[in-house]
């Protein structure tokens, strides 16, 4: 069973999907916490409906990048987490984390990167003019959505209508991470 931690800072319907994957059976998995960087944001709510633990901190109330990611690690660590799930986690990862975890961390991104980096990515596409957008699963590196890719799916942009567009995207979103997490998962354990 793979101890891994989800870190949002929003809804947290990725982490939902995660943990309904691990509980119908799909994803051999345990989510040992959830961290997030926003206290009080709904993906809160979701953790404590499941009973998994979170984790609340406020990046602003530690004294640099270094100390707060510290306290993440240490809180990691203290609960044997292999692998960290970012669902929709709104901060670059800095090198505390990227040492402590190399190779061992993966977000999710609602575009076919390496368009639409950043923020409101399915904005973006809209405002582009694209018909097709997408998914797309990667490894975490230092820069903003970059890093290898490991899956992606198309998504069919529905024209002038960003809540349908949006809603299409999250539901391959909520199939794709928890596919993509269980071949990972499985790959990396048949190589120990
Ligand atoms: C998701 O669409 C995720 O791909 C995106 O934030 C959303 C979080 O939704 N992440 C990024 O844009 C990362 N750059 P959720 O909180 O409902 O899972």
């Amino acid at each position: 069973m793979t101890k891994i931690a989800v870190f949002a800072s929003g809804s947290g319907s990725n982490f939902q999907a995660i943990q309904e994957a691990i509980e119908r059976g799909d994803l051999q998995a345990k989510v040992e916490v959830v961290i997030t960087d926003k206290p009080g944001a709904f993906v809160v709510t979701r953790a404590n409906r499941f009973g998994v633990p979170v984790v609340e901190l406020a990046p602003k109330s530690f004294e640099s990048k270094a100390a707060y990611e510290e306290k993440i690690v240490a809180e990691l660590l203290s609960r044997e987490v292999e692998w960290i799930v970012l669902a929709g986690y709104m901060r670059l990862v800095g090198d505390t984390l990227l040492t402590a975890y190399e190779n061992r961390i993966v977000n999710i991104h609602p575009s076919l990167l390496p368009s639409f980096p950043g923020k409101d990515a399915i904005g973006q596409a809209m405002e582009h003019g694209v018909k097709v957008t997408g998914v797309t699963v990667h490894y975490v590196d230092a820069g903003m959505d970059t890093g290898p890719i490991i899956a992606q799916a198309a998504v069919d942009v529905v024209a002038d209508d960003r809540e349908a567009t949006e809603e299409r995207i999250h539901k391959v979103e909520h199939e794709l991470y928890t596919k993509t997490l269980q071949t990972l998962f499985i790959a990396r354990s048949q190589l120990h």
